[in-house]
C-alpha cells in the first residue's frame, strides 16, 4: 500500500506538539498532527463530570479510574483520561486533542528562577524568564482569581481553610494562577452562564471556562489553514529511512477501541510530542522492532516531579470541614520550598465529592534525589519503569512532616479514607524525562544519531521541576521551536 505523503508529522496534541504546530504553520509550513485520542470539540460529545462519569470519563476502561472513589461502571469508550499501571506507581494522562490540558486542573505554575537553573544549567536563565516564560503564560491565556471572590464565594472554602490552617501550622501559602478564565467562573458563580468547575468538571474534561490547548494554541495553529488534526490516529512505531525520512505505522481506531484501518504515513521531519511516556514507548518499541537507533540515555533520567498525594480527615468536622461545593480549580499552595530539611510545594486540593467529607488534599511536589529509568519489553511489548520505594522515601518523610505539623496546629488525623496509611506515593500526574534536552537530544530538542526527529515534550524535563510542569513545558518547546527554525531544520 502506498504510504501517504506529509513533510512534517507531528505525534501528539498536547503541550509540546501544540506549540511545534503553531510555530510550524505560522511559518508557512503544512503540518500533520496524529493524535489517538477523540476530538472532543468536533465529535459534540459534552465532558462528563466527577459525580456523573460517562464517556468522556476513562480511556477504554470499564470502571472510573480516578485516584480514589472509583464505583462507578463505565461502556469502554476513548475517554479523556487513562492510567497506565507500573509495579509500584501509576501515572494518569490525558488522551484527546489538547493531550493533558483536556484532563488536568489548569494550573499554570513559573517554576522557581533558582531551581529552573539548578535543573538546566545549560539554559540561558534570564532569557526564559524575561521571554520565554511570558511568553507561554501569555498564548496559555494564564490568569489569577480576584481575592475578594476567593473571599466570598462558598466554592473556595477548601481554599480558605487550607490556607488558615497552613499559617496557623506556620507555613507560607502562595496564590496559584491557572488556565481557567477566573471572570468566566465569576459568572458561573451568578449563574448568568452554564457551570463548568462549579459543576464538578475536571479531570474529565470541562465544557466551558478552562482554556485547554484546543482553545488557545491549537486554535490558533489552525487558524493559519496549515495543520490538519487527525484524531483517533494511533502510531503504533516507526522507521528510519535509508534516505533518513520516517515511515509510520498508524492504526485508525474507532471509539471502542476497535481497528478501523490500518495507515501507512511518510514524513521527511516528524516530532515527538506523545507525551513523556508515549514518546519513550515509541521511541523503545520501534527500536525494538525496527531497530529505530536510539541513544543509550533514552529512558534515563525519568522521574515523578515529587508527586506525592495525602490528605487529612476531621478536617473541621463541626464547622463544616472543607465545604460541600467545591470548586474544582485550585488556586493555593503551600510553598515549603527554601526549607532546607523539607523542602516541597503542595497544591490544597478540591475534593468536590458533593457532600461535606471534612477530609482535606494535598498534591505535594518534591524534589526528586534518586531518579528512576525506563526500558521497554519486547515480550510483554510494554514499558519496565525502574521505580520503588527507595525513590519516593524522602517524599514520603516530607508528607510525614506537613501532615503532623497541620494536625498539630488543627487537629485532624492522617486520611486513612483517601489512602492506605494516609499517603498516595504510587499517584503520579506529572512523569517527566527519559530524553532529556542536552542529553538524549541536541540543544533543541533533536534526538542524537538522527537528522531529522525531533523531541518536545514533558520528556525532555529531567524528572523534576519543582511545580506544576506545563508553562515549563511550553517555555521550553517555544525555545526549541525558535531555535530549530531559526537554523532551518524544518526546509
Ligand atoms: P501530553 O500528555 O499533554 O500530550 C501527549 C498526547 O500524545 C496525548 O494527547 C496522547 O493521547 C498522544 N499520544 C500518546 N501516544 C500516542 C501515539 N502512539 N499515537 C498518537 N498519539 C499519541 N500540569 C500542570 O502544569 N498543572 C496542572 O494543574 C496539572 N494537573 C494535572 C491533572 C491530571 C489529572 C493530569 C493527568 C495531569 C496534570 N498535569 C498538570 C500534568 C500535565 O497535564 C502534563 O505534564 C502535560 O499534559 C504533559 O504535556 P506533554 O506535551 O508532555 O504531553
Amino acid at each position: 500500500k502506498d504510504p501517504i505523503e506529509t513533510p512534517v508529522i507531528i505525534i501528539g496534541s498536547g503541550y509540546g506538539g501544540a506549540v511545534a504546530a503553531l510555530r510550524l504553520c505560522e511559518a508557512g509550513k503544512k503540518v500533520l498532527m496524529l493524535e489517538m485520542g477523540l476530538n472532543w470539540e468536533k465529535s459534540g460529545i459534552p465532558y462528563s463530570n466527577l459525580l456523573k462519569p460517562g464517556k468522556s470519563a476513562a480511556w477504554l476502561k470499564k470502571k472510573t479510574i480516578a485516584p480514589f472513589m472509583n464505583i462507578f461502571s463505565l461502556t469502554p469508550f476513548t475517554g479523556t483520561l487513562d492510567r497506565l499501571d507500573f509495579e509500584n506507581i501509576n501515572i494518569w494522562v490525558g488522551r484527546g486533542v489538547g493531550g493533558g490540558s483536556i484532563v488536568n486542573g489548569g494550573m499554570a505554575v513559573t517554576p522557581k528562577e533558582s531551581y529552573f537553573k539548578e535543573v538546566f544549567p545549560q539554559l540561558d536563565t534570564e532569557k526564559f524568564y524575561q521571554s520565554y516564560f511570558p511568553l507561554a503564560r501569555k498564548e496559555l491565556k494564564v490568569n489569577t482569581i480576584d481575592e475578594q471572590f476567593l473571599k466570598d464565594c462558598p466554592y473556595y472554602k477548601f481554599t480558605r481553610v487550607g490556607e488558615e490552617e497552613a499559617h496557623k501550622a506556620g507555613f507560607k501559602t502562595i496564590r496559584v494562577p491557572n488556565v481557567y478564565d477566573f471572570k468566566y467562573m465569576e459568572k458561573e458563580f451568578k449563574n448568568e452562564v452554564p457551570r463548568s468547575a462549579l459543576n464538578t468538571e475536571v479531570i474529565y474534561g470541562n465544557n466551558y471556562g478552562k482554556n485547554s490547548l484546543d482553545k488557545t494554541y491549537l486554535k490558533k495553529a489552525l487558524d493559519t489553514g496549515n495543520l490538519e488534526i487527525l484524531d483517533l490516529h494511533y502510531v503504533d512505531s516507526i522507521q528510519l529511512n535509508p534516505d533518513k525520512s520516517y515511515t509510520l505505522n498508524v492504526q485508525n481506531i474507532n471509539t471502542s477501541g476497535n481497528v478501523e484501518v490500518e495507515k501507512v504515513f511518510h514524513c521527511q521531519k516528524l516530532i515527538l510530542s506523545a507525551g513523556t511516556m508515549g514518546t519513550l514507548k515509541l521511541l523503545m518499541r520501534s527500536n525494538e522492532l525496527n531497530q529505530l537507533p536510539i541513544e543509550k540515555s533514552v529512558g534515563k533520567n525519568w522521574g515523578n516531579n515529587g508527586n506525592f498525594m495525602t490528605g487529612r480527615n476531621w478536617v473541621r468536622p463541626l464547622s463544616g470541614g472543607t465545604g460541600v461545593q467545591q470548586s474544582t480549580i485550585p488556586v493555593g499552595g503551600v510553598d515549603n520550598w527554601d526549607d532546607k530539611d523539607h523542602p516541597f510545594f503542595t497544591e490544597i486540593a478540591p475534593l468536590p465529592m458533593g457532600m461535606d467529607v471534612a477530609t482535606a488534599l494535598y498534591l505535594m511536589i518534591n524534589r526528586v534525589d534518586k531518579k528512576g529509568k525506563v526500558s521497554y519489553n519486547g515480550k510483554t511489548q510494554q514499558l519496565v519503569l525502574d521505580w520503588d520505594v527507595s525513590n519516593t522515601q524522602k517524599m514520603r518523610e516530607n508528607a510525614d512532616y506537613f501532615i503532623k505539623k497541620m494536625n498539630k496546629a488543627n487537629g485532624g488525623t492522617r486520611s486513612h479514607f483517601l489512602f492506605k496509611n494516609g499517603f498516595g506515593p504510587n499517584v503520579c500526574y506529572h512523569p517527566l524525562g527519559g530524553c532529556v534536552l542536552g542529553e538524549a537530544t541536541n540543544a533543541y530538542g533533536k534526538l542524537n544519531g538522527h537528522e531529522n526527529l525531533f523531541i518536545l515534550d514533558g520528556s525532555l524535563i529531567p524528572g523534576t521541576i519543582g511545580v506544576n510542569p506545563f508553562v515549563t513545558i511550553v517555555a521550553i518547546a517555544e525555545y526549541c521551536m525558535e531555535n530549530l527554525i531559526q537554523q532551518d531544520e524544518f526546509t
